[in-house]
């Protein structure tokens, strides 16, 4: 039979993979909103940063925007979503003065760094920010107070030659997609700098970068590749690329749809590590393991670390929604 000739390969599937609790609450927010206020609903910035998951949205009706100023007055009705990754303050500020109707999708996890962000300025402290300049993310946590008090540290070299405005009244928090292992490192040079800097109240990391980083971590050991399915500018999916190169894969790769697989430049392989980002569905997972069968003798070994049970209700205005459409 054709399988004959096929080789052999093994590949470890990492668990917990793909979605977590926010992004599958913003994305039913917006599929919701559809259902509740018909189409179009606008949304700002990606929902969450996966190519496959905005054109499904778009498909049912949803119009993705960068600006509120692109939403045209005749549809000043029609609710906007915010992102799962949380949007500054003025945001919001601006959709009420445009009279715009906002549901507002930012991940609770992140809701609560900008409430640890806030709380620490509140107690005279500047913050200090650990994250990726230009992420949406770090645009909405600094966004969450005055220009000036918030700095942004993204390497233990930042964290060497900040100079804080004054070194014994300082707080931080972190973005929540952030390398566990980077983080601890950085956050140790401040508190060598900084003995008196202020932890948060609770980690800033959330749970599902966390659980996917560890999962990676005791897969890559022996892994001739590991793939990572996400997009580019998913922060927590760069993440697990880089984690599994240091806890021993021998190549690691980012990829959006098995399509993008280089199949060449493979080369002989027996074990194979696979994972997915926070924003990356499930059916890409499959569609990556099914290309994997085409070509090898492929058998799946379930790498499982903890289970996760975090659901988050969506906003208000939609659980009823919600509950006919169950
Ligand atoms: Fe929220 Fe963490 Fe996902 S902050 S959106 S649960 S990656």
């Amino acid at each position: 039979s054709s399988t004959a000739a096929k080789s052999q390969i093994t590949i470890r599937l990492c668990g917990p993979r793909g979605f977590c609790a926010g992004v599958d609450r913003a994305i039913q927010i917006v599929v919701l909103a559809l259902k509740e206020f018909g189409a179009p609903v606008y949304v700002r910035h990606e929902i969450v940063h996966n190519r496959y998951v905005v054109e499904g949205l778009e498909a049912k009706g949803a119009i993705f925007v960068e600006e509120l100023g692109e939403i045209p007055p005749e549809h000043r009705k029609q609710p906007v979503v915010f992102s799962a990754h949380g949007v500054p303050k003025s945001v919001p500020a601006d959709a009420d003065q445009r009279n715009l109707f906002y549901l507002d999708a930012t991940c609770p996890l992140v809701s609560k760094v900008h409430k640890q962000a806030m709380r620490h300025h509140r107690l005279g402290r500047h913050v200090v920010l650990i994250g990726h300049a230009g992420h949406p993310e770090v645009i909405g946590t600094m966004g969450q107070l005055p220009e000036g008090s918030v700095s942004l540290i993204e390497t233990v070299e930042d964290a060497d030659l900040y100079v804080p405005p004054d070194p014994d009244n300082l707080g931080y928090v972190t973005q929540t997609t952030l390398s566990v292992d980077d983080t601890a490192g950085v956050i140790k040079r401040l508190h060598e700098r900084f003995p008196n800097l202020t932890a948060p109240a609770a980690d800033s990391i959330c749970y599902a970068t966390t659980n996917r980083q560890e999962a990676v971590k005791q897969a890559a050991p022996g892994c001739d590749l590991f793939l990572i399915v996400g997009a580019p500018n998913s922060s927590n999916s760069k993440r697990l690329v880089e984690v599994a190169l240091r806890a021993g894969a021998k190549k690691s790769v980012l990829v959006q749809r098995a399509s993008e697989i280089d199949w060449e430049a493979i080369g002989d392989i027996s074990t194979v590590g696979l994972s997915a980002g926070a924003s990356a569905p499930e059916v890409i997972v499959n569609e990556i393991i099914e290309a994997f069968r085409e070509r090898y003798d492929a058998t799946v070994e379930l790498a499982d670390t903890v289970e996760e049970n975090e659901n988050f209700l969506v906003n208000r205005e939609l659980r009823h929604v919600e509950l006919t459409a169950a």
